[in-house]
């Protein structure tokens, strides 16, 4: 099915000029390196940009969705309808903004890359953002999925985020008005929901507390190295595909024990190194990573009776 006709892809190409790619392979936008085309594929430039696509799709009744470093991101193989967003060509400063009560604010822009931010706050010699090294992507994305691992979440460092509302202007939230769960933000009570894709998150204000740096650095070369060594760092991948269990064993750990670790489905392969993380061991399809996603949640069910839920977002037609 073609969602955008002749008359909206001349706006778009009018508009966007080098900005917008039409029948875009999202495999080229993706870390698990698969997906079909995006009818149109938009990296706006500037924040009135994206406030001006987004006022024309709603009114144009185009879907459109919003991505951060497409490191999260399973797209089908027909690929994805309507407009993708991808906020990395805007909105990436990072920049210190005042401080308060022994702590410093850092306010990072949606499309900054998250190792950015950890760097930027090391060589700042503030503490608080070292648990999220070695997640890829981006702050918006981080905030959105509410990202973390054993070290920390987002959540625990954030004060306020700024987000686009449906109408195209931008509302602030507080700390205290935002939904945290695993790997989660729900924003259903700050009145910017308008439907899907919304609301967009264009920054988020960071509480971080003055630390000695070359300790921070040394506590990031740990953190680092521990990931490189337990996890498939080198080769394509989402991160870890499903969400962990509310307790019990880990996802890795049940996967492991069901003896799946290696099984390949196509190009798709269950790290021998890492039984959570699904890669792209060459030429996978997503229909290869779908269906061996499959054969991992059917076996753990059959063994342990654990339903795994796939932490990874899977879109497209
Ligand atoms: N394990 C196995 N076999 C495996 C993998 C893991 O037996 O193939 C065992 C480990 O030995 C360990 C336990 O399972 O006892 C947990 O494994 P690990 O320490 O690797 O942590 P995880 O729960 O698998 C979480 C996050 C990661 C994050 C790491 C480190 C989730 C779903 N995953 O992994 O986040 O990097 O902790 O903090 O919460 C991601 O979200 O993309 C991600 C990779």
């Amino acid at each position: 099915m073609m969602v955008l006709d002749a008359t909206c892809r001349k706006w778009l190409q009018d508009r966007f000029g080098k900005d917008v790619r039409f029948d875009e392979p999202m495999s080229r936008h993706t870390s698990l390196k698969v997906g079909g085309p995006a009818d149109a594929f938009v990296t706006p430039a500037a924040l009135e940009d994206l406030q001006t696509l987004i006022r024309w799709s709603r009114q144009a009744k185009l879907p459109f969705l919003v991505i951060g470093g497409g490191t999260n991101l399973l797209v089908k193989d027909a690929g994805i309808a309507g407009i993708v967003v991808a906020l990395t060509k805007c909105l990436n400063q990072i920049s210190k903004t005042g401080s308060r009560g022994g702590g410093v604010t850092v306010r990072a822009m949606a499309g900054a890359r998250l190792h950015k931010l950890c760097a930027f706050a090391i060589a700042a010699g503030l503490k608080g953002m070292n648990f999220a090294l070695g997640i890829p992507g981006t702050v918006g994305g981080a905030i959105m999925m509410n990202a973390g691992t054993s070290h920390g979440w987002m959540q625990d460092v954030l004060e306020e985020i700024t987000l686009l509302a449906p109408a195209g202007e931008t509302r602030t939230v507080a700390k205290e008005r935002l939904d945290f769960s695993y790997r989660k933000l729900s924003l259903k009570n700050t009145n910017a929901n308008g439907g899907p894709g919304y609301p967009i998150v264009i920054d988020g204000l960071f509480y971080l507390q003055p630390s000695d740096g070359a300790k921070l650095r040394q506590e990031a070369d740990e953190i680092l190295n521990r990931r490189r060594a337990t996890q498939p760092t080198h080769l394509p991948s989402a991160g870890c595909f499903f969400k962990n269990p509310a307790s019990g064993k880990s996802a890795g750990e049940l996967i492991d024990l069901a003896g799946l670790k290696g099984k390949k489905i196509g190009g798709a392969l269950i790290s021998p190194q890492h039984a959570n993380f699904i890669v792209n061991s060459g030429g996978a399809s997503a229909g290869d990573m779908l269906a061996l996603m499959e054969t991992a949640r059917n076996t753990v069910l059959k063994l342990f009776n654990i339903e795994l839920e796939p932490e990874v977002k899977i879109v497209g037609r």
